[in-house]
């Protein structure tokens, strides 16, 4: 497909993937509901992600932990409900995946046909190697994820680049190979340097997803709240607002709170005649 083409079926693996090769980007947004899922689908993202920063960002937790696949369950189908064109990537959510390969082909199955998605995204690197290959055997596309990984967030200390000096930064080239070859379709690169952004994208096959890693990947993934301008508990560094519409949303309902109480809203155009 040309670059100029728009996309009216829906992403297939083998499509995102052929981006890389013929150097195009490859754009994802996380969602978590029907409402901004058709919306990001009609705009034309290639992709949307069902990440677990949904425990931060919906629901009001300090960090992912917390998430269970029933939460991913319900979120990812509502997200498929809304999107109709886009490639889904479901997130498995802590501790469904990591203890062993049966828990991980149990839970990454249950997303994918729960979830109605089209890929699971699972976080770690050379010590998940076996277990993101023993679920792509049996035909489920998996996305990777290392560098700055939040499911590690009580052995990181906080929410830090990872990757800075030699050997840390040969750590997460190696991971990224392990996935890999482990059969992953592509790999997010979270928080880690430009330079190692850059040599990993050159290092493997497949895309290279990143967020808080510079401009050498193949794609970019942020989370919708950051990217609209509407999460404001914390900045990091690599976040851009495209859209204020935390303030949008703050003058709305403002608007409303006054209307509502001096009687100007609902008026006659608002209100329905009886006949
Ligand atoms: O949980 C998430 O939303 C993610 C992406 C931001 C990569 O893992």
């Amino acid at each position: 497909m040309s670059k100029q083409t728009p996309q009216t079926a829906k992403l297939t693996v083998p499509q995102l993937v052929a981006k890389k090769e013929a150097g195009e980007k490859i754009t994802i947004v996380t969602a978590y509901d029907f409402t901004m899922a058709k919306l990001f689908d009609e705009a034309g993202i290639d992709s949307i992600m069902i990440g677990d920063s949904l425990g931060v960002v919906v629901q009001g937790r300090d960090n992912t932990l917390g998430v269970t696949l029933d939460h991913m369950i319900y979120h990812c189908h509502c997200v498929a409900m809304g999107a109709k064109r886009a490639h889904l990537i479901g997130d498995m959510p802590f501790m469904s995946y990591q203890a062993s390969k049966e828990d991980a082909v149990r839970s990454c199955g249950q997303v994918l046909k729960r979830g109605k998605v089209d890929a699971v995204k699972m976080e770690g690197g050379e010590e998940i190697a076996e277990i993101v290959n023993a679920v792509v055997q049996l035909g489920i596309p998996v996305m990777g994820h290392v560098g700055l990984t939040p499911q590690h967030i009580k052995q990181m200390g906080g929410y830090k680049v990872q990757g800075r000096g030699e050997k840390a930064a040969k750590k997460i080239l190696s991971d990224a190979k392990a996935i890999a070859q482990a059969g992953a379709y592509a790999i997010v690169l979270e928080g880690i340097p430009t330079e190692l952004g850059k040599k990993i994208s050159e290092s493997i096959e497949i895309p290279t997803i990143g967020i808080g890693s510079g401009p050498h990947c193949d794609g970019q993934v942020l989370v919708c709240y950051d990217l609209l301008g509407m999460f404001t508990e914390f900045k990091p560094k690599f976040v851009k607002h495209f859209a204020n519409l935390g303030v949008a949303v703050h003058a709305a309902i403002k608007d409303y709170i006054r209307e509502v109480k001096s009687g100007s809203f609902p008026d006659e155009a608002h209100s329905y005649k009886d006949a």
